[in-house]
């Protein structure tokens, strides 16, 4: 049995999804469900002053109209749930009282018999506001925008600006070559294809399950329970299938508020789902201006960073990310200094969303060192190696593993960079302007505390439980890999059981470090299976392992060997039936290696090739490299699949995605799937990834996780590609065509 770990396996849930067995939330039955359609502010800004559902109510099918004069009791804080680290803050709570603070907010919910007669209730809701005016507008509120406050707790302190070094005002003013400029990103969404829903089946002992789409389903469990005031054990949350999150699932989101509170006020089972222009109503990548000063050396050696950024929240809340100190982190730099302010606006709190901070603010930096080559007229990708860091300098380390070096190399090679001309303008192919650009990317390797529970039968099939979910990702299928190999089965012989808040613990799905941290964790209760088993073994008369140690066997094709001397071996059948058990059961939880003396990131280098129509100004991204050091890669399939998708992302926030807002409303206009342009099948052509080999011994299996570093770098490269097709130089993204006209 060749080993599973590094392959290109086809995702073990593929026929489910496919075939429509896999069920998502709001695809869950239940005799007696009802449907409840949600009610939202029309205004952004003010104070709801009645909410009156009588007609909803004369519709045959209408069973109530809940709004914050009208609902069961949820508690006045969720403090019980703010303080668990993943997702820190108070998100927001529909029909808790009479404010309104931003646009679309959920204010009522009509809950009928069937989902068509909701969402003609909800058409006949009539609301009267308090109007206030609302300030959307971050280009207008720069000057207001106040300093991210210090972090309260570690998890805080991860994202809040590194310390500065150095003198860096006064070496970016000495400098020889300096450049400065600021550069902006608009509020994007996440747009994932299902919508966000929640099923809620109302047991009749009161007790809930809850299907939700989420990315944490114990995160979703403690949430409830600390609003509601209920117990975890009257709580059972479940999401087996996400259809896309991409960091908007990390928080409890409105709809599962909603169906909660509408069960507990009827005694029903009820499912709420999210509309496409509701979707717009949740967290958002946020705007951000930002201003990178770069300062050099006439060889190009950078001897002043500083980043300044300003991004958007909520009145309510604060969000933010560590936006800025990527910069000092990236290139060898003696002097660097970061600052992040927060633009309070009013609209929902802005959230994660893939690579939150390194996706905007390497963008900038990136953009910032294209236009510090051009003006020491080097070779951008020259210019990176001669900066290259050998250590974290934010915080006097090494690296656990950094192969970027190599990721210059390959995709340089593979895209063939040593062919380009430097001269803007300068490269053709007909009527097209040709351009290509690079950047580096950068994001975190994070490993979190996990629990695995692994069953093995006799009959030599494993059932492998954690409460993680599965996003989309294939977190589903590396587990079934890593279980598979540690466990000497053959593939279909494991089944993975996840996404269920009964099931051993796991942090939300996020930041990509699920793949690391479940895979170790795997990893760890495979080799409690295996040293019950040798126990069992030793049990058995005249035992080949007899004097075998436990560090000194493996799993291998279903047999318990000799790691010196397989002929030295038995089934692990016969281990377990001689021992008379069918069944083995281990759980354990794995913890991160304490290792803060060292820096643990993912890398990659992109490069980008652009057409654009010189008449028309229409850019097309015809070809795309990016070759990522993500230390072992468990699956190329799905890890490939991974930073392909990645790469659209940035091609979409290179030139098309913008959420637009009418500032005199307050209010999202392209809230749908048409207006909201993303990148269609006709925008993508020509992409390549390579996963260049990076050792790292930082976890047991070497992981470091994909989710999110193919997005970074991808915007960049793709601006500095039109730069260099059209000498034209575009900070704001995105580069629309109107943007390129002269
Ligand atoms: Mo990710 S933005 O942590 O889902």
């Amino acid at each position: 049995m060749a080993p599973y770990i590094g392959t290109a396996t086809s995702r073990v849930d593929g026929v489910a999804k496919v075939t429509g067995a896999a069920k998502y939330a709001a695809e869950f039955n239940t005799p007696g469900l009802v449907y409840g359609s949600i009610v939202t502010s029309t205004i952004a800004k003010g104070w709801i002053k009645r909410v009156d559902g009588s007609a909803a109510m004369r519709v045959k099918g209408v069973i109530d109209v809940l709004s914050h004069e009208h609902r069961p009791p949820m508690a006045d804080d969720d403090k019980a749930y703010a303080d668990e680290v993943a997702p820190l803050g108070s998100p927001f709570r529909p029909l808790y009282d009479n404010r309104v603070m931003f646009s679309r907010q959920p204010i009522a919910l009509v809950v009928a018999e069937t989902s068509e007669i909701a969402r003609f209730g909800e058409s006949l809701v009539r609301v009267e506001y308090e109007v206030e005016a609302p300030v959307t507008d971050l280009n207008r509120e720069r000057d207001a925008a106040v300093p991210v406050k210090p972090p309260t707790n570690p998890f805080e302190a991860l994202f809040t600006p590194p310390k500065p070094r150095g003198a860096p005002e006064r070496a970016l003013a000495a400098a020889a070559m300096r450049h400065e400029a600021e550069y902006c990103t608009p509020i994007e969404h996440h747009n994932p294809m299902e919508l966000y829903a929640a099923t809620v089946i109302y047991h009749a002992d009161g007790k809930l399950t809850l299907y939700d789409k989420t990315q944490g389903v114990q995160n979703i469990q403690r949430y409830v329970c600390s609003v509601f005031g209920m117990k975890p054990e009257d709580v059972r949350v479940m999401s087996p299938f996400v259809g896309g999150a991409f960091g908007n699932g990390l928080r409890p989101n409105f709809e599962i508020v909603l169906a909660v509170l509408a069960a507990r006020a009827l005694r029903r089972s009820v499912r709420v789902v999210l509309t496409r222009p509701q979707m717009y109503a949740l967290g958002y990548r946020p705007a951000m201006i930002q201003r990178i000063g770069l300062g050099a050396t006439t060889d190009g050696t950078l001897d002043a960073i500083t980043h300044d950024a300003i991004t958007v929240t909520s009145e309510y809340e604060d969000y933010y990310r560590q936006e800025t100190g990527w910069s000092g982190l990236l290139y060898t730099c003696a002097n660097a200094k970061y600052a992040h302010k927060l633009a309070k606006l009013d609209l929902p709190t802005a959230c994660d969303m893939r690579c939150p901070s390194a996706a905007t603010g390497v963008y900038a930096l990136e953009c910032a060192m294209d236009e510090l080559a051009v003006a020491l007229k080097a070779d951008p990708l020259e210019l990176r190696l001669r900066c290259y860091s050998e250590r974290d300098q934010n915080n006097n380390r090494p690296f656990g593993s950094k192969a970027l070096r190599e990721c210059y190399r390959q995709g340089a090679q593979a895209f063939g960079w040593d062919k380009r001309n430097p001269e803007p303008r300068s490269m053709r192919d007909g009527a097209d302007l040709v351009g290509w650009g690079m950047a580096t990317g950068v994001w975190d390797a994070f490993q979190a505390p996990i629990t695995v529970r692994i069953a093995l039968s006799a009959n030599g099939h494993a059932e492998v439980a954690c409460a993680t979910s599965d996003i989309g990702t294939g977190t589903r299928t590396i587990m079934a890999q890593v279980a598979a190999d540690m466990l000497g089965l053959p593939l279909d012989h494991i089944s993975i059981n996840l996404g269920d808040s009964n099931l051993p613990q796991s942090p939300v799905e996020g930041g990509s470090w699920i793949a690391v941290s479940v895979s170790n964790g795997i990893a760890t209760t495979a080799a409690s299976i295996r040293d019950e088993l040798l126990r069992l073994a030793k049990q058995i008369p005249n035992s080949p392992l007899a004097a075998t140690a436990p560090g000194e066997v493996a799993l291998i094709d279903g047999k318990l060997a000799d790691k010196g001397d397989v002929s030295r071996a038995i089934s692990i059948s016969d281990a377990m039936r001689q021992g008379g058990v069918e069944r083995i059961e281990q759980e354990k939880t794995t913890n991160p290696s304490a290792d803060a003396a060292r820096a643990h990131n993912t890398h990659s280098a992109v490069f980008a090739e652009v057409k654009v129509d010189e008449q028309l100004g229409v850019i097309r991204v015809t070809r795309v490299v990016s070759a990522v050091a993500a230390g072992r890669i468990l699956n190329t399939k799905t890890a490939g699949s991974q930073v392909l998708g990645s790469v659209v992302w940035g091609i979409g926030m290179a030139l098309h995605e913008e959420t637009l807002i009418d500032h005199r409303f307050g209010r999202v206009m392209n809230a749908n799937i048409a207006e909201y342009h993303m990148p269609v099948n006709a925008d993508v052509h020509d992409i390549k990834v390579i996963f260049v080999d990076e050792p790292d011994d930082s976890n047991p299996l070497g992981i470091k996780g994909v989710g999110e570093i193919g997005i970074v770098g991808v915007a960049a490269a793709i601006a500095n590609a039109v730069y260099h097709a059209t000498g034209k130089r575009v900070r704001d993204l995105p580069i629309t065509l109107d943007k390129l006209s002269p």
